[in-house]
């Protein structure tokens, strides 16, 4: 019995049990070299046919090459013990789906805008865009209200200091989407117009619902022959389109400088469905302005109005979309509280 036999039995016994995957191959291996047949079991019982120096010698290292490999099972042991126990709590399961990332989405008002914005392309609107920071020319003056008439109140403008334009007029934060519609007429010069401006307003407002800066979309449609009946027909559409096919529309007279006829635009209540609750008056919830274009702004706008007829309209985004989604606080929607967001 040589001391190379022995190392190399342990050496052996070591790597087999470093690369054994489970318990089962590990009790083989401990057989093998440690059951009652085993390789060192054997030389250990061939130790008192040895010389006593050798026997000594010999039995000093085959007991620590028997400790190492015991210890060595016992430590492989518990790493596949481990493993199998992470493997089936999941972790290491390459089956296994992964942890789903938390996925975000457009903002409601986006989401809204894409919506409105299909929905009128669909039927030959064009989408454009203009100046945020607006003349007063374009916001105002040339939609017929005159400097310091009293309907400007309404728009509770936010001025623009130390900007000025010697035709235009002051600068203003564009307080509604009909400034677009001088805008349009000139970049077109002529008809057919199928205007949709969608952009932000600026107002000093703020309560449930009313923000400082919120979202307009307005149509324009001026042709021969436009009258009330495609005014109200477009509305119809969008309604039945966005709320749903059982909604209807009713025009109601108001005022606005820039259009003649003026209506408000009245739409069922989506709460009670026309019948009358708390929300609505009798049945119905209004949502926004329209009209048929005052002569004085086409003439303004470079189009001659005993050619041409059109209609307007300009409803709130947010208000829309939160009849919709019967949120009754629009502050919420610009909060940017996740727990409210997450829900939609
Ligand atoms: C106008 O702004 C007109 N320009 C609409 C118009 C266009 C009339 C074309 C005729 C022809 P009004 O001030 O009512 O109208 O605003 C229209 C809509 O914008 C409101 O019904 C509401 O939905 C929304 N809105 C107005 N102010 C705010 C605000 N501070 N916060 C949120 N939404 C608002």
């Amino acid at each position: 019995m040589d001391t190379n036999r022995i190392q190399n039995l342990k050496n052996q016994a070591i790597s087999s049990i470093l690369e054994s995957k489970s318990e089962n191959e590990l009790e083989q291996i401990r057989i093998e070299y440690l059951g009652r047949n085993g390789e060192i079991t054997k030389l250990l019982s061939l130790l008192p046919s040895l010389k006593p120096e050798k026997r000594k010698e010999r039995g000093i290292l085959l007991n620590e090459t028997k400790k190492t490999i015991e210890e060595a099972i016992k430590n492989q042991s518990s790493i596949i013990n481990h493993q199998s126990s992470t493997i089936d709590s999941g972790w290491f399961d390459i089956t296994m789906p992964g942890i789903k990332p938390i996925k975000g989405h457009l903002h409601l008002v986006t989401q809204a805008i894409k919506e409105i914005t299909f929905l009128f392309e669909k039927i030959g609107f064009n989408r454009v865009a203009y100046p945020e920071v607006e003349w007063d020319w374009y916001a105002f003056e040339g939609l017929n209200m005159p400097k310091n008439h009293p309907a400007r109140d309404e728009w509770e403008t936010f001025f623009v200091q130390d900007l000025f334009h010697p035709k235009y007029g002051a600068a203003v934060l564009t307080p509604h989407t009909s400034s677009g519609q001088l805008r349009e007429m000139e970049r077109l010069g002529q008809p057919p117009i199928r205007m949709l401006n969608i952009a932000k307003c600026y107002r000093r407002q703020i309560d449930a619902s009313h923000i400082p800066m919120f979202y307009q979309f307005e149509g324009l449609v001026i042709d021969q022959e436009i009258n009330i009946t495609h005014l109200k027909g477009t509305l119809d559409y969008f309604v039945k389109q966005y709320f749903g096919p059982k909604k209807e529309t009713r025009i109601r007279p108001f005022h606005f400088q820039f259009t003649e006829p003026s209506f408000e635009v009245d739409v069922t209540c989506v709460v009670c469905g026309g019948k009358g609750c708390k929300v609505c008056k009798q049945g119905w919830m209004e949502l926004g302005g329209a009209g048929m274009v005052h002569p004085h702004v086409l003439k303004n706008g470079g189009i001659d109005p005993l050619k041409y007829t059109g209609f307007a309209f300009g409803w709130g985004v947010e208000r829309t979309m939160m009849m919709k989604d019967k949120i009754d606080d629009i502050r919420l929607l610009f909060g940017s509280d996740l727990r409210f967001l997450q829900q939609f």
